[in-house]
């Protein structure tokens, strides 16, 4: 455990923060903050609320007033890259930028949700290259786990839905950037034409969010004796009705916390241009984890 080292701000102080709108329930300070403190940085984090139609001018002035990074949280992931001077190839693919970097001339922009889910996934132990997925939801969480897992080279993905027309526009994206047929959409009462007797499941559907603990999206045992490992990207509750009955027939289970704490991470590591370790990332989680009980 490393000692804290309080800021003192002074004429040297960094400035980082989180641009969007609402702004006010964001954990973020907990984590750039702690981790500021762990090394000592000069550096502080604050949150922005935007208000609609500003969103180029707080880049703008961000840039003017030399702020070293910023993230961005809804609504402005899409609108932003229309002022970003460079972007990641993955932030690109998937259209979304929650981090903004500064180079010469303004920022690059990166998506650290998406590899935010890939460090959480494999701190978790959970092997995604030529292992089939099963993504549950189609909105913005079910996006970036589909293509990072395409990405990551899944043998197959399955994306589950309410809505059909939602899973098959997703599939239809990533499929045509992947080059392959490698997502199948379905109806979520249809899990079972999914022909793999083990995968990895991701929960990216609302369901079961605080206070509504007690649900799930899917409640069948015969989907929940298929899944190795379930990865709810929920972490309010702590532990899920999702999470619950993967272990309870047999699976492992990790919440959505660690992807939180690890899209924080990197976008910290890209504007010091450090690494870091994974025992202060596990000292930053215990402090992210006190901020966000309910
Ligand atoms: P996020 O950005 O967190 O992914 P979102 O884009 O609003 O949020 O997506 C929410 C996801 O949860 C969607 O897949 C949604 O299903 P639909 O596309 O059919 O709306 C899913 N979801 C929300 N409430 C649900 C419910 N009661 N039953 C099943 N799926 C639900």
């Amino acid at each position: 455990m490393k000692d804290l080292i309080p800021v003192t701000i002074d004429g040297h102080t960094r400035l980082c923060g989180l641009i969007g709108n609402p702004v006010e329930h964001t954990s973020s300070p907990a984590i750039h903050n702690t981790l500021a403190s762990i090394y000592g940085h000069n550096l502080v984090y604050v949150p922005f609320k935007v208000e609609n139609g500003y969103i180029e001018n707080a880049v703008d002035g961000a840039y003017a007033l030399n702020v070293l990074g910023l993230n961005v949280t809804v609504p402005y992931k899409s609108d932003v890259i229309s002022k970003v001077v460079a972007i990641d190839d993955l932030a690109k693919k998937i259209g979304a930028v929650n981090t903004l970097v500064r180079v010469d001339g303004g920022y690059k922009g990166y998506n650290t949700d998406i590899l935010g889910l890939e460090r959480a996934l494999k701190v978790a132990g959970a092997q995604i290259e030529d292992e089939v997925v099963v993504i549950l939801g189609a909105g913005g969480a079910a996006r970036s786990a589909a293509f990072l897992c395409a990405h990551l080279n899944a043998k197959a993905i399955y994306v589950l839905n309410r809505s059909l027309d939602k899973a098959k526009n997703l599939a239809d994206e990533v499929n045509s950037d992947a080059g392959r047929e490698i997502v199948t959409p379905l109806n979520i009462s249809d899990w079972n034409v999914i022909p793999y007797d083990s995968f990895v499941a991701i929960q990216a559907t609302s369901v079961g969010l605080s206070p509504n603990d007690s649900e799930v999206v899917l409640e069948d045992e015969g989907f929940y004796k298929r899944v190795q490992f379930g990865f709810d990207l929920i972490y309010r509750p702590a532990t899920t009705t999702f999470m619950k009955l993967v272990e309870k027939y047999g699976g492992k289970s990790a919440n959505g916390l660690a992807m939180l704490l690890y899209q924080g991470i990197i976008a910290y590591e890209l504007w010091n241009e450090i690494t870091v370790s994974e025992d202060i990332a596990k000292q930053v989680y215990k402090v992210l984890e006190e901020t966000v009980k309910p």
